[in-house]
C-alpha cells in the first residue's frame, strides 16, 4: 500500500519541479459508457491516481505551490445520501482533506467559480492537453475569462507546458512501496500463468484457459492490466491476437500473454507452452533459441547500460540462432546490420512497467537512450513468429508463435526478475505440465 506520506512527497517534488511560479492541474479519469447505459469498470488516471490515491470520477486536482491558504486543492463530488445509495459511497470534500490529506476540497460543482481564481497570478500552467478534449475547453475557457479582465488587472498565465514531462520522469522511477505492490502483481500474474499451465488441454478453447487466468486474478483481488492474449497454433502468431475463441489443438503450442493490475500496478507476463505439455523437436529449437535470447537480455538490464542495450543482447542471439536453424542466411554481421530478423521479429525486447502496462518515462534524452538506473521496472519479452505461409523456411517451423516475457526490476547489483515464479526452463513446463495429468 502507498501510504499519504508518500503522496505528499511526490506532490511535494512535482512543485518543486515546476516552480514557485506555476499552477499544475491533473484531472481524474471520467467514468466511460461500454454500450447504451452500461460502464466500462472504473480505472482512475495513472497520474492523478500518482498524486493522490483519490479513487473517484469527477475530480481535479490543482496544485499551487507557495499558496498561504494550501497548496493542493481538490475539487470532488460532494457527498450525497441518495446518490451513495445507488452508486456507492463517496469521500466528500471532507474525506478529501481527512482521508487523503488535501490541504483543502471544494465540490467539483464550483469549479468554474473558483479555479480562474487560482490559475490567476501564475505565470505557467502544467496540464495534459489533448487527453480529454472537453476539459480542454473548460481550462480555455477560464483562461479566456482572466484574458477579458487584464484591463482590471488581472494577470492571466503566459505559459502552457506539457505536464507529462515532470511527471512521467518521477514516475519512471519506482519507490519501495510502489516495488512491494509491483512485486505483488507479478506474483498474482505469475500464479495465473502457473495455474493455466497446469489446466490446459487439448480439446479445450482458449477461452477455457483464460477463465483460469481470470480466477486467480480475481481472487486475489486484481484485475487484468490489459486484455490477455490467449492465441493456440498460429494465432500466437498474431500479436495482438485478442479473440481467444479457437479450440486448442494436440501438437500446436499455445501463447499466454497476461497480467495482473493490482492496486493499480500492472504485471506483463507472457509464457509460451505445448498444449499436450510436450514439446515437440521444432518447438523445442525456436523455444531454445527464444529463451537463450532472453537470458542474454535480462543479463543487459542492469544500472548504467542503455536502455536499448538488452533489445540489442537479444536481436544478436535471436539472428545467430536463425542462421544456426537455417530461417537467415549470410553472415552475422550483415544479417544483424540489415535486421533481416524483423521477419520474424517484429517488435521491441521490452518497455517500461508500473501504473501503465506500458509505462510512461522518455526512452532518449536528447536523442540517445538514456541509461537504466535503480528503481526502473521493464519488461524483457523476445519472441519468435514464424507465419504459417512463411516463404523459405522449413515447413517445421512454420505457425509457430513464441515470446518469453518477464518483469525485472533494475538494482545497483543483479537484474531483479520479478515474475520468475512461473516456470520458463523446457523441463521446468514440461514437469509442471506433467504433475496432475
Ligand atoms: N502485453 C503487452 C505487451 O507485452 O507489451
Ligand atoms: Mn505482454
Ligand atoms: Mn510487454
Amino acid at each position: 500500500m502507498i501510504q499519504p506520506s508518500e503522496f505528499a512527497r511526490r506532490r511535494k517534488q512535482l512543485m518543486r519541479m515546476a516552480g514557485g511560479d506555476a499552477i499544475i492541474i491533473v484531472a481524474a479519469a471520467p467514468e466511460r459508457l461500454r454500450n447504451n447505459d452500461a460502464h466500462y469498470p472504473y480505472r482512475q488516471d495513472s497520474d492523478f491516481h500518482y498524486l493522490t490515491g483519490f479513487p473517484e470520477a469527477d475530480a481535479v486536482l490543482a496544485l499551487v505551490p507557495g499558496r498561504a491558504a494550501g497548496e493542493v486543492i481538490l475539487f470532488c463530488r460532494e457527498r450525497d445520501a441518495e446518490r451513495e445509495r445507488w452508486d456507492g459511497a463517496r469521500a466528500g470534500t471532507e474525506g478529501a482533506v481527512a482521508q487523503y490529506r488535501m490541504d483543502d476540497a471544494f465540490p467539483i460543482d464550483d469549479i468554474d467559480d473558483i479555479l480562474p481564481g487560482l490559475i490567476e497570478g501564475r505565470e505557467r500552467v502544467y496540464y495534459h492537453f489533448g487527453r480529454d478534449v472537453d476539459f480542454d475547453l473548460r481550462l480555455i475557457s477560464w483562461v479566456n475569462r482572466l484574458r477579458a479582465q487584464v484591463r482590471h488587472g488581472v494577470r492571466p498565465p503566459h505559459e502552457f507546458v506539457a505536464l507529462s514531462h515532470l511527471l512521467h520522469d518521477l514516475r519512471l522511477y519506482k519507490s519501495r512501496a510502489e516495488l512491494r505492490l509491483m512485486q505483488q502483481s507479478a506474483r498474482i500474474a505469475a500464479a495465473a500463468h502457473v495455474r493455466a499451465m497446469q489446466a490446459t488441454r487439448p480439446g479445450q478453447n482458449e477461452h477455457e484457459v483464460e477463465a483460469e487466468l481470470l480466477h486467480v486474478f480475481r481472487k486475489h483481488g486484481a484485475v487484468p492490466s490489459y486484455e490477455p492474449i490467449v492465441g493456440g497454433g498460429a494465432n500466437a502468431c498474431v500479436l495482438h491476437y485478442r479473440a481467444n475463441n479457437a479450440p486448442l489443438r494436440d501438437g500446436d503450442l499455445l501463447l499466454i500473454d497476461a497480467g495482473a493490475e493490482y492496486q493499480c500496478y500492472a504485471s506483463d507476463i507472457t509464457r509460451t507452452f505445448p498444449v499436450n505439455g510436450r514439446f515437440s523437436a521444432p518447438q523445442r529449437a525456436l523455444y531454445e533459441l527464444v529463451l537463450d535470447a532472453q537470458h542474454a537480455a535480462i543479463d543487459e538490464v542492469r544500472a548504467g547500460r542503455a536502455f536499448d542495450a538488452y533489445h540489442q543482447a537479444a536481436v544478436r542471439v535471436l539472428t545467430r540462432g536463425l542462421l544456426r536453424l537455417g530461417l537467415l542466411s549470410g553472415s552475422l554481421e550483415r544479417n544483424l546490420r540489415e535486421e533481416t530478423y524483423r521477419a520474424y521479429y517484429m517488435h521491441k525486447t521490452g518497455h517500461w512497467l508500473g501504473l501503465d502496462v506500458h509505462d510512461v518515462g522518455d526512452y532518449r534524452i536528447d536523442g540517445e537512450f538514456r541509461q537504466l538506473e535503480a528503481g526502473m521496472v521493464v519488461t524483457v519479452e523476445p519472441g519468435l513468429y514464424i507465419a504459417p505461409d512463411a516463404k523459405g523456411v522449413p515447413a517445421r517451423y512454420r505457425g509457430i508463435g513464441i515470446r518469453i516475457e518477464d518483469d525485472v526490476v533494475v538494482t545497483d547489483a543483479a537484474p531483479n526478475v520479478i515474475s520468475a515464479d512461473v516456470p520458463k526452463e523446457v523441463a521446468a513446463i514440461e514437469a509442471l505440465m506433467a504433475a496432475g495429468r
